[in-house]
């Protein structure tokens, strides 16, 4: 009876991580590295910086986040219906892992549920960056 108690308790603790927090390196690496411009709740920072949260741009070009991740990107994006037309930093020091870790944590924060991807996709796309 008494361990029943334990077990069931034990189980619900590890499901509240669990679904709190899915991906946890992804989320050290978003923090050290994207958070002060996309901000702790992905929504950006006024008409300055894009929102990741809900962004209809990133659900449109999945295929180009491993590239803008490690490369940077700049020119004339609108996302959301609001323009923005400023420079991104490159992480050139990020390897497809970590890449990956970003994207599947960017990809499932917050009220975003797009897709799980995998360090051999994130290495595929790399090999095909443009510019
Ligand atoms: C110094 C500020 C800064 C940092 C740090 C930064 N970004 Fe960005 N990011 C921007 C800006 C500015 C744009 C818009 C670029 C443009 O206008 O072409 C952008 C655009 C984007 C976009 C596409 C637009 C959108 O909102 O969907 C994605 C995705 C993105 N960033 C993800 C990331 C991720 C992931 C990281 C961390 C690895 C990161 N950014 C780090 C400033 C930053």
């Amino acid at each position: 009876m008494h361990r029943h108690v334990l077990i069931v308790l034990f189980l619900s603790i590890l499901l509240t991580a669990c679904s709190n927090n899915p991906y946890p390196e992804g989320k050290k690496l978003y923090q050290q590295k994207c958070q002060n411009c996309h901000g702790a709740d992905g929504n950006g920072i006024e008409k300055l910086m894009p929102p990741l949260n809900n962004s209809d741009w990133m659900a449109n070009h999945q295929d180009k986040l491993p590239c803008i991740i490690k490369l940077g990107m700049g020119g004339k994006i609108t996302v959301n219906g609001t323009d923005y037309n400023r420079q991104m930093p490159a992480n050139e020091k990020l390897t497809e892992f970590e890449i990956a870790n970003i994207i599947n944590y960017i990809n499932h924060a917050w009220d975003n549920d797009l897709p799980f991807r995998s360090p051999e996709w994130v290495q595929k796309k790399l090999s095909n960056c443009k510019e």
